[in-house]
């Protein structure tokens, strides 16, 4: 009988799949070269790595005007700020996402008020954007998760009939294109992680796409202590320091000439493992929308069948994991999250504004039964492990869909632990 690595039998794979991020001698010696000319950190803003990074950054996603700051949540913050967006003014952030797309806005006195998914596809739902707007809303956020793309034509044109700022929380998108554009393009804002996991990364940093040079003048200006940026030097911000350093900027550099053939590479195995998981039992696939021309593999998910399997998607990972294949259930909707606990804040949005933080009166289905029952996500490295490691993660599955007794147990036994 095919038993599971959790209950004692083999696990499918022993070697682990590879490390991220990567590095030669090649960071090594950007690193050395920029400690040795003395001119480590972010003053004056932008230094020279830092700027030529910002445009080879633009290039990569194809437009904007790009601002480098020390994270991919910062760069929601600033964004509302150069457009003027705070007290009191209401933000659509989608249910189905990292914190810092909600915490961010609120960093800058704006509301959060959040939406549900769409299931098939997992990123917020227009339909949904569009019967939250109120005469207080000023923005949207949007967020491409999954390998996916948010349906940027829905949402510019509520953008364009509402009169709203959009910001493109794209982390998770380097690289991506809807219909050819750019993620981080097609709205005013595109902000980017570049944070350790991220697929482009250098540790920590983050990237402020700005469709217009006005925003990413005063974009750069609230990142550098308030010192003007605009060609005449007059228009003071209210500022801090969110510089990025230049011994980031050479990391960033060697990651920008790196990453087309990694995002290549995880592309084609992507295809490769969807060719074999049309026919693996139990198992859906996200819904594609090809108007998406490319996708970014950090994250890539999928459904299980809960009733087929006999057990939620938590049991599913923690089986599948110990088969040697890292997976988790993903982000939990935004009145779910630990992390995400507005009234432990201390910032005076959720206290002036209690009718919005009513965290217990707040569903949102779609992002609730992804994350409590469905979704089964999975890294970027599983991506480069050559066709080997796609098929280990293909027998995982079917092993599992072998097991459903053995999960039914273990589903049935870590309840009783709860
Ligand atoms: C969707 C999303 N938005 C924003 C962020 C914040 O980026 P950073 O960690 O660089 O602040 C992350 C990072 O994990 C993320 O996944």
């Amino acid at each position: 009988m095919t038993k599971l690595a959790v209950l004692g039998g083999d696990p499918i794979r022993t070697e682990g799949y590879p490390k991220w991020p990567i590095f030669d001698e090649q960071e090594i010696m950007a690193v050395t070269r920029t400690i040795q000319t003395g001119r480590w950190g972010g003053a004056p803003f932008p230094g020279p790595q830092t700027a030529e990074f910002a445009e080879k950054f633009s290039e990569l996603q194809g437009g904007g005007y790009a601002v480098p700051m020390m994270n991919g949540s910062i760069t929601m913050e600033v964004a509302m700020r150069a457009a003027g967006i705070g007290w009191g003014d209401e933000v659509i952030v989608p249910a189905y996402t990292f914190q810092a797309t909600a915490s961010a806005p609120m960093a800058a006195g704006a509301i959060p008020v959040f939406v549900d998914i769409d299931p098939e596809t997992y990123c917020v739902d227009p339909s949904r954007v569009e019967e939250a707007i109120t005469p207080k809303t000023k923005a949207i956020f949007v967020v491409h998760i999954a390998s996916q793309m948010v349906d940027m034509d829905a949402i510019m044109e509520i953008a364009q009939k509402y009169n709203l700022v959009v910001v493109e929380d794209s982390a998770h998108a380097h690289g991506a294109r809807w219909r050819g554009m750019g993620a981080g393009t097609i709205g005013d804002f595109g902000s980017f992680s570049l944070q350790s996991w991220k697929s482009l990364t250098t540790g920590e940093g983050g990237v402020l796409l700005c469709k217009d040079k006005h925003m990413a003048d005063r974009a750069a200006s609230i990142i550098d202590c308030g010192r003007p940026k605009d060609a005449d030097g007059q228009e003071f911000t209210f500022g801090v320091n969110y510089r990025w350093s230049e011994l980031h900027a050479a990391l960033g550099l060697v990651a920008l000439e790196r990453f087309p053939k990694q995002f290549e590479e995880r592309e084609a195995m992507a295809d490769y493992l969807e060719e074999s998981l049309s026919e693996v039992p139990g198992i859906r696939m996200l819904k594609r929308d090809l108007r998406q021309t490319r996708r970014n593999l950090y994250r890539y998910v999928i459904k299980i069948d809960p009733e087929f399997f006999h057990c939620k998607n938590e049991t599913f990972c923690y089986a599948l994991s110990n088969e040697g294949i890292p997976v988790d259930t993903g982000y939990p909707p935004m009145n779910r999250y630990d992390l995400f606990k507005p009234t432990l804040s201390k910032l005076p949005v959720p206290s002036a504004f209690p009718e919005y933080f009513d965290f217990e009166s707040m569903t949102f289905p779609d992002a609730d039964r992804a994350y409590s029952s469905e979704a089964v996500w999975m890294g970027e490295s599983i991506f480069r492990s050559g066709q080997e490691g796609i098929d280990d993660l293909v027998s995982g599955l079917v092993k599992l869909g072998k097991c459903q007794d053995q999960l039914a147990t273990i589903e049935a036994s870590r309840k009783e632990m709860i």
